[in-house]
């Protein structure tokens, strides 16, 4: 295989950011839409000029002339479709969060396995320069010894029937957005928290509309986050060390060219963000691991921690309680 043919799984808002990547690529191809609705599926291929149109996803993982897909679903029909994908020979990469339990995630990973396809969650930021960058400073120990990882990411959705609603279709800010400071601050930790506690305040559907969590690491590390569907657009990180903080301008959804700031004593220093298409990485990451066989940059193994991270931090808000995770 020297391309791969792309399927589309649904015609959701968020296909509009992956599709240029792969059409720009050498080594991907788009082939193919996939709606519940043949007619919304005819369209769309026409509107966005794909190929070929199925009118059931079940349709689309049949074809043979298909190598991966990408699965944007509600989050609660991310594991199911991935492993029906991945049980038809198909390579997933699929929209986070990965899932909605990690016993869904261990069964993605044992579909993976049998069938001996990829399958990994599309965290764009995490392949962006910008975060690699922000990786490379704490290596350098630019700041220190880390101390404390401060996250947000807010936005107000005024959608009503938007799918982000539906407690049991896994709604809520928390897998929304909070996944991205919460997964944010355990690559910034190279390492999983060991407790966690969380507050909520519940909207009428009965999802969390603004959440604020807090994660303990082994060794004294502690991290702090926010997210939630009532307050304007804004993100944020900020990482102290004992020498110093870096802040983000953009943390999740970075283009380049925005401020990242070092301080260190009274000095800051404001450096460019390194320029990269932000979903770019993830088709390119996708390329490596099917055509060049390298491990996907994000493991599933990493993936389950986060997810097992947002379910104890939902526990810990429901119950009062602070939780303490298993390293498994
Ligand atoms: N990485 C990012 O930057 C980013 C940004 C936004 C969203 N996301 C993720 O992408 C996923 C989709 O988000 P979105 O905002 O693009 O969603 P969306 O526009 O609501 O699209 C979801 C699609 O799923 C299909 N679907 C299947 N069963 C459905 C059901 N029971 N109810 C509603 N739709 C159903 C529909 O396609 P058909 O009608 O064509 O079958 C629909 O278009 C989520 O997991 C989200 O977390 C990621």
């Amino acid at each position: 295989m020297k391309k791969i043919r792309w399927g589309l799984l649904s015609t959701a808002r968020i296909n509009r950011a992956v599709m240029p990547p792969i059409r720009g690529s050498e080594r991907s191809e788009l082939h193919a839409v996939a709606s519940r609705d043949i007619v919304k599926a005819k369209e769309y291929a026409k509107e966005w000029h794909i190929p070929h149109a199925c009118g059931t996803y079940e349709e689309l993982l049949a074809r043979e002339d298909i190598d991966a897909i990408y699965n944007p679903l509600p989050n609660h029909l991310h594991a199911e479709w991935s492993i029906r994908a991945a049980e038809a020979g198909k390579h997933v990469l699929c929209e986070k969060p990965l899932a909605l339990s990690v016993a869904e995630v261990d069964q993605m990973r044992a579909a993976a396995k049998k069938h001996n396809v990829v399958i990994t969650e599309a965290f764009m930021y995490k392949h962006h320069p910008q975060t690699l960058k922000v990786l490379e400073l704490i290596a350098q120990e630019a700041i220190g010894e880390l101390l404390l990882i401060k996250g947000a990411f807010t936005f107000y959705l005024d959608r009503p029937d938007d799918v982000r609603w539906v407690p049991e279709w896994g709604g809520g800010s928390i897998w929304d957005v909070g996944c991205y400071p919460i997964s944010f601050a355990r690559l910034v930790a190279n390492a999983e928290p060991v407790e966690v506690f969380g507050w909520q305040a519940t909207g009428s559907t009965g999802i969390d509309v603004v959440f604020s969590g807090q994660l303990r690491f082994a060794g004294g590390l502690l991290a702090q986050f926010d997210c939630g569907f009532r307050a304007p657009y804004r993100t944020a990180l900020e990482i102290v060390g004992t020498t110093g903080s870096i802040e983000l301008a953009s943390p999740f959804k970075p283009e380049g060219g925005e401020w990242i700031k070092i301080k260190r004593g009274d000095r800051a220093e404001l450096i460019e963000s390194p320029r990269g298409s932000l979903y770019q990485g993830e088709i390119e990451d996708m390329e490596r691991a099917i055509l060049d066989g390298q491990a996907p940059r994000i493991s599933l193994e990493n993936s389950r921690a986060n997810v097992g991270t947002i379910v104890a931090l939902l526990e810990s808000a429901r119950s009062g309680q602070a939780v303490r995770l298993a390293q498994t």
